[in-house]
């Protein structure tokens, strides 16, 4: 992992497209989904990494993946010792999730609990979880208000909340666009921040050969 830049705090609304461009998506479902989902296991591996490191859970830590998808990031966390929660509105994804946690007895892990779910009705406690993030999938959260009303909910005080998202150029299309252009990554900082965040921040990182992506963090107070 190369080091991360640190991006001046969020400036003027300049963003094109809203952070959640890509929320009409129609959802992953049928056999195509467990390609995809696979596809994704090898192009975001270097993800959960990162953000194990940035947030630096482990044992004593309960985090929730909202939009886990085949569940990686999920498990890198129960591997560092943490009580992990995926949860996605799609079955396919989650079968893949519960599929490769069985299929990987190499690389064991803590237990994880799978979840059909959105972000904007998560079936969880207030004030349950330490740590919660959501990786190249908040350019899919339908609702971005309810969403991010749904995390301040179940983090406790002092909790941390964690976007991450594949940098893209203004005026991608197709494939290429999904993801989020520095000015989306601060539109969305500023949403954190009108919703009763702190510490707002954005970073850009480098990760494996030549991936590269944008983080947002911020605190529940
Ligand atoms: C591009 S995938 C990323 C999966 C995984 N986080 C990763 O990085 O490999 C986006 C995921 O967001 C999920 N998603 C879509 N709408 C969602 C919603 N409303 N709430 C939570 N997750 C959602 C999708 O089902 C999908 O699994």
């Amino acid at each position: 992992m190369d080091p991360s830049a640190d991006e001046p705090s969020p400036g003027p609304a300049t963003a094109a497209l809203p952070p959640n461009h890509h929320g009409d998506h129609p959802g992953f479902r049928g056999p195509v989904s467990y390609l995809i989902g696979l596809s994704m296991v090898v192009a975001h591996r270097h993800d959960a990494d990162l953000v194990c490191d940035l947030t630096g859970v482990g044992a004593g830590d309960t985090v929730v993946d909202i939009g886990c998808g085949p569940g990686t990031a999920a498990r890198m966390a129960a591997r560092r010792g943490a009580a992990v929660t995926g949860i996605d509105p799609s079955p396919a994804m989650l079968r893949l999730a519960r599929l490769l946690t069985v299929v990987q007895p190499w690389r064991r892990t803590g237990p994880v609990t799978w979840l059909q779910a959105g972000v904007e009705d998560m079936p969880l406690a207030d004030d349950s979880t330490s740590t919660c993030w959501s990786l190249a999938a908040v350019h899919h959260w339908p609702h971005l208000e309810e969403g991010l009303g749904e995390v301040h909910r179940i983090l406790r005080p002092g909790g941390t909340f964690l976007a991450l998202e594949r940098l893209t150029e203004a005026g991608a299309t197709g494939m290429a666009s999904h993801g989020w252009t520095p000015d989306q990554a601060d539109a969305f900082a500023r949403l954190l921040t009108d919703r009763g965040f702190t510490d707002a921040r954005v970073q850009r990182h480098e990760v494996g050969r030549s991936r590269r992506v944008i983080t947002v963090t911020a605190t529940r107070p």
